[in-house]
């Protein structure tokens, strides 16, 4: 199966690591809108523009199904991307919620959402979990820390003040959702911060399970083989790809 993985630039590979190391698909071609990062600050109908001309882009590749990996897209575009293609489209917002609720016993343990600017008001994850019946949730914009993880920073002192900056009288929740595709990066910097209590949820690791179980794939014996495209600078893309997933 070749699978098409699309984000906004480069923050999507930590959800491509996921999905390569659970070697689930033989072929998993990435594209980055490097050129137009960030989208988690754009508005509903520019991130829906931005997706559709990807969506054209993948076109050529004569793909089986897209994975969009960024929250910010997965929250506005979905429906539209849906509307056009004639292949599955899943997004990552879904797969976090059931991963979510596999990880709680019960509806009243305390979620705390982070993400861009765009996912937050988009209110899906908020919409989706309040939905299954839980109670406290709450979602914080952390954009900040996107342009961080870019400059690789995810832990030390400036981390340390980014954190105490957006979370500051926030008690530690049941469960974090990394909803952005840069913030399983810092899942070591957030599990000190919030402590052992606090349960992450990565959107690679959910939507890997989330797809074993909705389009019924095993593990193959083989990793897959991996393209890479980006929409500007291609070479920095593929450098970040050597580094998060150990190439
Ligand atoms: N990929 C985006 C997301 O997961 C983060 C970077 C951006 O703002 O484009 O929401």
């Amino acid at each position: 199966m070749r699978v098409g993985v699309f984000d906004s630039g480069v923050g999507g590979l930590s959800v491509l690591k996921s999905l390569y190391e659970a070697r689930l698909f033989d072929e998993l071609i990435y594209y980055g809108d490097t050129a137009r990062v960030p989208y988690g600050v754009k508005d509903k109908d520019t991130i829906i523009r931005f997706c559709l001309e990807a969506l054209e882009f993948f076109k050529q590749f004569k793909i089986d199904m897209l994975i969009i990996a960024c929250n910010s897209a997965s929250a506005y575009a979905l429906d539209a991307l849906r509307a056009k293609a004639d292949f599955c489209v899943y997004g990552v917002i879904d797969a976090g919620v059931k991963a979510t609720i596999k990880a709680l016993e019960d509806k009243n343990k305390e979620i705390l959402v982070i993400a861009t600017k765009a996912t937050v008001n988009s209110k899906e994850y908020q919409k989706r979990l309040f939905s299954e019946g839980f109670i406290r949730v709450n979602a914080l914009a952390t954009g900040l820390f996107v342009p961080m993880v870019e400059e690789g920073i995810f832990e030390g002192s400036l981390m340390r003040s980014a954190m105490e900056y957006y979370f500051k009288g926030i008690a530690s929740p049941d469960a974090l959702i990394l909803a952005c595709t840069h913030f399983p990066l810092l899942s070591r910097s957030l599990s000190e911060y919030f402590g052992n209590k606090t349960k992450l949820i990565h959107s690679g690791d959910a939507i890997v399970e989330f797809l074993k179980q909705k389009e019924r794939i095993n593990s193959k014996n083989n990793k897959p083989q991996l393209h890479f495209y980006a929409s500007s600078d291609l070479d920095s893309l593929k450098n970040t790809a050597r580094m998060w997933l150990n190439l």
